[in-house]
């Protein structure tokens, strides 16, 4: 019987780009969508933008544009990427939207009538200067305890003492630099302790996996405390209702934008939005939210215990995944880790990343690591080395001795049925979220299927006349083998699968379709689906996230100038002097195709042309830079990119994306003269 499925995945904060970290949810989940589509259920995957806070308040001021601007950029990036790695919501919505206005006031109401609301008057830290009380992140100062400086509010990252912000000695508002003062005011709190049996109850029931079962019973040892649900103004996000002042904080609404997301999608397609969560809605739809280890909190205590006190059903399980480490560290922006999607989408196919991602994941909370040798090792051998390789090796007999046809038997029917009957083994594996697995037991029927090619020979079988039968029969199957295989995989390589189908005159593939052997039939010209990766690709996918500048994953980052982004390590004059400055005229100026970032510039420095790829494209259209002056790094080491050898950097300034400026001499200078 069909199922009736919907899952989510955590809505990514509008202040930042998409990166690696993030693609290995994105990616988990739509694998897991697809195949549950695949195998014929009734399955929709939802997600929006995380639009509220104060990160994102601060980094509108800071670019001078209003939230809502900032917001929506970064929506049309963010799902631009999604696409592109071939992540298939059914809706991506935003927190800032009026369904989810309308959630976030119901879901409070309904809280508040119930009892479950409280109101109490504390005391934080307020920027007299900026107006605003400062979250626990914006302050900085010495530890209490060992006396480090430059310390967060919440936490001290050298004696890894914990402590509120007004423990610091001198704390500094980061967003201003003044010293911020204690004030009071009122504050809204959600009494999580009402719910503590039914959590218990809820948690205990199968639908957590252990790690997280057990995270959940030291929380419920530590006791339950309320949550503060309410931000004063200024802030971004939605007012509560009967207050003049006060904002429900981020996390409050941004869970209820599985709902809002949702209901959006009920409205475009006329489905019944009650059928997935009205209060005992559970026996007959699915409910399943796919998230990290960070937010395991939110999603399995405080979410939970809303829909329940809002007369919501609950979730049927939360998944949680580990963390991304590349080469066995965390993400870093020195080393070039910190990879954006852009950035992998710049230099390598979307697939390779799904496919490693797969290999990688099991239903543990494990971190997983993405080792860049292993990666291109990997989809080499994997990917193009075996799975494609079976289509390769026996497409163009088919193709040059029958026409195109198939045969009307299998050579060896018996090793079609041993494909088949593992359907059942592989679909358990994805329905466990086991890819790890399901990969290894699909890579080894590859094997299988090479081996068996390479017992029958067929190369040999062709120069024999009498053998002709034997040779369409055997390659036939080959063919048959891939096909089966592109099927078991589709949920991870949707594209390759289309491409097969593509090739094989197949209408769209189900899991059950591959019972029914393609026989007597004809087939296309075969193209190569996949290439191999050159470890080219991947060092100039890490040289180019080494250059991008500023952003990041420190939400003070992006609250001001100097005092936020510091000035860096110290350098000498002899280091400075090393530095060969020189202006240059751009002679020549276009976009590079696939590179949503970079220009091509042809550069005259005074007699001598260089070619330089500018990271300005989002800034600049080329023909506003041709024959404009500009000031270049010209001892630069020559960079092999993907595009081509990028000999020189010209200078710029500003935080990066459209606002980048490039330095341009004017008054007299000329190509090649020396920039002191
Ligand atoms: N906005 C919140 C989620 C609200 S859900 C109602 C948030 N956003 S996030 O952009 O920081 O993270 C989005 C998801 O990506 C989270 O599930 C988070 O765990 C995941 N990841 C972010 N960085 C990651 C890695 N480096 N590795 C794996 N997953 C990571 O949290
Ligand atoms: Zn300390």
């Amino acid at each position: 019987m069909a199922r009736r499925i919907l899952v989510t995945s955590a809505l990514p904060y509008a202040n930042g780009p998409i990166h690696l970290g993030h693609l290995v949810e994105y990616i988990q989940t739509d694998i897991w969508a697809r195949f549950q589509r695949l195998r014929g259920h009734e399955c929709y995957y939802v997600c929006a933008d995380d639009a509220h806070g104060t990160p994102i308040m601060l980094k509108a001021r800071e670019r001078g544009i209003r939230p809502e601007d900032l917001i929506e950029e970064m929506g049309r990036a963010h799902q631009r990427d999604f696409a592109d790695f071939l992540i298939e919501f059914d809706c991506y919505h935003s927190t800032h939207s009026e369904e989810n206005r309308y959630f976030a006031e119901l879901i409070y109401q309904r809280l508040d009538a119930g009892g479950h609301i409280e109101r109490r008057t504390i005391s934080q830290l307020y920027d007299p200067k900026e107006g605003m009380f400062l979250p626990d992140r914006y302050i900085k100062g010495t530890c209490p305890r060992c006396g480090a400086a430059d310390q967060y509010g919440d936490s001290c990252e050298v004696c890894s003492a914990t402590y509120t912000p007004a423990d610091l000695t001198d704390p500094i508002s980061v967003v201003s630099g003044e010293t911020p003062e204690l004030r009071e005011s009122e504050h809204y709190f959600f009494r999580l302790q009402d719910f503590e049996a039914l959590l218990q109850e809820w948690a205990t029931s199968g639908r957590l996996q252990e790690e997280v079962a057990n995270k959940l019973a030291e929380w419920f040892r530590e006791g339950l405390r309320d949550w503060d649900i309410s931000r004063d103004a200024p802030y971004f996000g939605f007012r509560i209702p009967g207050t003049e002042d006060k904002y429900f904080y981020v996390w409050l609404d941004a869970p209820i934008g599985y709902m809002a997301s949702f209901r959006r999608l009920c409205q475009e397609r006329g489905l019944d939005f009650d059928a997935f969560w009205a209060a005992g809605s559970e026996g007959d739809t699915e409910l399943y939210h796919f998230i990290g280890k960070d937010i395991a909190y939110f999603h399995t205590l405080f979410w939970p215990a809303m829909l329940h006190g809002a007369s919501f059903r609950m979730p049927d399980a939360v998944f949680c995944h580990g963390f991304l480490t590349v080469d066995g560290q965390k993400m870093s922006k020195s080393r070039g880790t910190f990879i954006t999607a852009r950035s992998y989408l710049d230099e390598l196919d979307p697939e390779y990343l799904r496919y490693y991602f797969a290999a990688k994941l099991g239903p543990s909370v494990e971190d997983i690591d993405l080792s860049l040798e292993d990666f291109t090792q990997r989809v080499n051998s994997d990917v193009v080395g075996k799975l494609v390789n079976i289509a390769s090796r026996c497409a163009s007999f088919i193709d040059k001795l029958f026409d195109g046809r198939l045969a009307t038997g299998l050579a060896a029917p018996e090793l079609y049925r041993e494909f088949t009957a593992q359907a059942e083994r592989i679909a358990d594996l994805y329905e466990e979220r086991d890819f790890a697995r399901a990969m290894r037991e699909i890579m080894g029927l590859a094997d299988q299927a090479n081996q068996y090619i390479d017992a029958e020979k067929p190369w040999q079988l062709a120069k024999d006349p009498a053998q002709r039968d034997a040779v369409q029969k055997i390659c036939t199957l080959g063919l048959n083998l891939f096909r089966v295989l592109t099927v078991y995989i589709k949920p991870v390589l949707p594209g390759l699968a289309n491409d097969a189908e593509a090739f094989l005159n197949l209408p769209e593939q189900s899991w059950a379709d591959i019972q029914t052997p393609l026989l007597d039939c004809a087939v296309n010209p075969f193209n190569p689906l996949k290439t191999r990766i050159d470890p080219r690709q991947v060092e100039a996918m890490v040289d180019a996230s080494k250059e991008t500048l500023g952003g990041g994953d420190n939400p003070a980052k992006t609250a001001g100038r100097l005092a936020q982004d510091p000035i860096g390590e110290e350098i000498t004059i002899d280091d400075f002097a090393k530095l060969d400055l020189r202006v240059a005229e751009v002679k020549a100026a276009e976009a590079v195709e696939g590179a949503d970032k970079l220009l091509r510039l042809e550069l005259d420095l005074g007699g001598e042309t260089r070619q330089v790829f500018a990271g300005v494209r989002q800034a600049y259209a080329p023909e506003q830079l041709t024959g404009r002056l500009v000031v270049c790094v010209a001892n630069l080491k020559p960079r092999k990119m993907r595009f081509g050898i990028s000999e020189g950097m010209v200078l710029c300034a500003g935080p990066g994306g459209k606002e980048l400026w490039i330095i341009s001499p004017e008054e007299g200078a000329e190509p090649g003269m020396r920039v002191k």
